[in-house]
């Protein structure tokens, strides 16, 4: 494996962000890590640790900035992509605009969503953007993680997705340690499908922990969810059996159990009385979930897929529909075959 350092720019200073960077700079990169809001910027600089992320340090070496020139101004052999989905559209235009006449370096996208407007999974906005033959320098990181834990180098493992092997081989081996296990996957819109559905059943999962319907109804939404986010995936091109890997079922699983889930957090908070908008505001971070299920249910609509999940905690963020009622909706539904 070859362990050259290399420079890197992470865009978006979140807390996946700074995690990401801190093991990239301990690995001997050369990481300079973007934010576009100053004051998280200068608080990242100054006390080196995250608000929500206990313990985590973030290594003296990567260098900080709020200016998106000098982020681009660094070179950057790799840069690594972890902005929220609404801002990820217009950070690609800008790159763009910085890049003419120059060489551009790989993008690795670390968000998990679907746009709202086109619909696109995270690569395909960049895609969209940057224009056909793009997909070769771009690639999708994804899988069971929450940053916390990798902030405390637990051990963790996801997925690096592209069209390009010789792309995913290099940011494999840019990003694994002994506690960053790093697979390749082809199957790009399985992998993204996964890791921005997951988060619409975990905010369901959330609602019903938060009911306190018991595991039975928990194991139910999981299961169930996943054939919904497989249908979907499966319309879009995606392979049936991309979505029983780790950024399948692995990050369902974590996502819907794990106490760490924001969007799990935002169902519970929901199930509680919050509306959307309080919920969010108590999280404080993005939940990639409730913009999620917007586009999901407009795809799923568009494509003619069934997901009644979806469809019910769509109702509840959009129509107001209380959680309770989308319970007891998923469960008088037409009685069915478990597989057709
Ligand atoms: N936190 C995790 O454990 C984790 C794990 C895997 C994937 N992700 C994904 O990574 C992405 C970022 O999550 P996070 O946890 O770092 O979120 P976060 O809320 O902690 O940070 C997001 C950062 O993006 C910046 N930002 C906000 N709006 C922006 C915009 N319009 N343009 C550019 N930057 C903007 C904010 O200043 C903030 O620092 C999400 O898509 C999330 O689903 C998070």
């Amino acid at each position: 494996m070859e362990n050259t350092p290399k420079k890197i720019t992470v865009l978006g200073a979140g807390a996946w962000g700074a995690v990401l960077a801190g093991l990239l700079a301990r690995k001997g990169h050369n990481v300079l890590a973007w934010d576009f809001i100053p004051v998280v910027v200068e608080a990242l600089d100054k006390n080196r640790s995250h608000p929500k992320l206990p313990n985590f340090v973030l290594p003296d070496s990567v260098r900080l900035t709020s200016n998106l020139r000098e982020a681009f101004d660094f070179g950057a052999e790799a840069v690594v992509v972890v902005v929220p989905s609404h801002g990820l559209r217009g950070l690609a235009k800008e790159w763009q605009t910085m890049e003419v006449g120059k060489l551009g370096a790989p993008w690795i996208i670390c968000t998990k969503g679907i746009e709202e407007e086109s619909l696109l999974p995270m690569t395909g906005v960049v895609e969209d953007v940057w224009g056909s033959g793009s997909a070769q320098r771009i690639a999708a990181l994804s899988g069971p993680t929450f940053a916390a834990e990798v902030a405390r180098e637990l051990p963790t493992t996801v997925c690096v997705a592209s069209s390009n092997p010789e792309l995913s081989a290099y940011f494999q081996n840019l990003f694994i340690t002994s506690a960053f296990r790093v697979y390749t996957q082809d199957d790009v819109i399985g992998v993204e499908i996964g890791a921005a559905l997951k988060n619409v059943i975990a905010i369901a999962a959330g609602v019903c922990d938060g009911l306190q319907l018991g595991d039975n109804a928990r194991a139910a939404l999981i299961t169930r969810g996943l054939a919904e986010i497989t249908r979907l995936g499966v319309s879009m091109g995606a392979r049936p059996e991309t979505f029983s890997g780790l950024t399948g079922m692995g990050d369902l699983v974590l996502t819907c159990c794990g106490n760490l889930s924001r969007n799990h957090s935002f169902g519970i908070l929901l199930s509680h009385g919050s509306t959307a908008t309080e919920a969010q505001k108590k999280i404080g971070m993005v939940v990639e979930g409730v913009r999620t299920a917007l586009s999901a249910y407009h795809l799923a609509k568009s494509r003619g897929v069934q997901m009644p999940i979806v469809n019910e905690i769509y109702a509840v963020l959009n129509d107001g529909k209380s959680p309770k009622d989308a319970v007891r909706n998923l469960m008088d539904r037409a009685a069915r075959p478990e597989r057709d």
